[in-house]
């Protein structure tokens, strides 16, 4: 599942001429996607100074040097391993003092890059999808969320003291999502297999955020077996 992801995004990498703008996820999915991928750009010495990345969330209260922020995910899983400038890798600022302002300033300087050409992105057992909980409304640009107490929960496996959960995050909305390109989705393992069936065989619905999905006109989804297994 990871090489097949990493070689699509590998092949975006290198066929780009120009700018290319990456949407980019976190948590444990994506993680041997990124092992992939800087594997082929050691192997091949490809650069990614043309490369633009946007991350789709960033826990608010935790700093770049925080080992659970999504920052310092990125570069340890990512950015530190291939060239890329770090002026080119954006995330939101979750210590930013005025929060509305930064989801205003992230949501633009999306736009300002051209938006997103292919956005890579996870979904949570409840079917959120960056941190939009089940009940956002689809039209939502980035925001404040308040993380829903299962989301809290799953999470908690990352961090030595689970109470150290933040209880928000800036997360990009549904509607900056769908603005991207093109998405690639990636299902993986068995605590996920609900949320495959619900995906694959429910309707659209904001109670179940991934679901807008099927209104996008181009998405690939890469799923497991294990997560596939309720999937006929
Ligand atoms: P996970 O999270 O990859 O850590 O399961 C995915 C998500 O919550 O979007």
């Amino acid at each position: 599942m990871s090489e097949k992801a990493a070689s699509m995004l590998f092949s975006r990498v290198k066929e780009s001429k120009d700018q290319l703008s990456l949407g980019l996820a976190t948590g444990g999915t994506p993680q041997g996607t990124y092992e992939e991928l800087k594997k082929m750009a050691r192997e091949t010495k490809q650069t990614f100074t043309h490369v633009k990345t946007f991350n789709l969330d960033e826990y608010v209260g935790l700093s770049e040097d925080h080992h659970q922020s999504y920052r310092y995910y990125m570069n340890t899983h990512l950015f530190n391993h291939i060239d890329i400038p770090e002026e080119q890798t954006y995330l939101p600022n979750g210590m930013a003092n005025n929060l509305d302002e930064e989801c205003r300033r992230y949501e633009r300087l999306i736009e300002e890059n051209g938006g997103v050409d292919i956005q890579l992105l996870g979904i949570g057992g409840n079917g959120h999808i960056g941190f939009n909980e089940p009940g956002t409304p689809f039209t939502e640009k980035t925001h404040i969320v308040q993380l829903a107490q299962e989301t809290k929960q799953a999470n908690a496996r990352f961090f030595e003291d689970p109470s150290e959960v933040p209880s928000r995050a800036i997360t990009m909305g549904i509607s900056s999502i769908m603005c991207a390109k093109e998405i690639i989705l990636l299902v993986s393992g068995v605590n996920k297999a609900e949320a495959f069936s619900r995906l694959m065989e429910g309707e659209v619905n904001e109670l179940f955020p991934a679901s807008v999905l099927k209104t996008h006109e181009h998405v690939s989804v890469i799923v497991d077996e294990a997560a596939a297994k309720r999937v006929n």
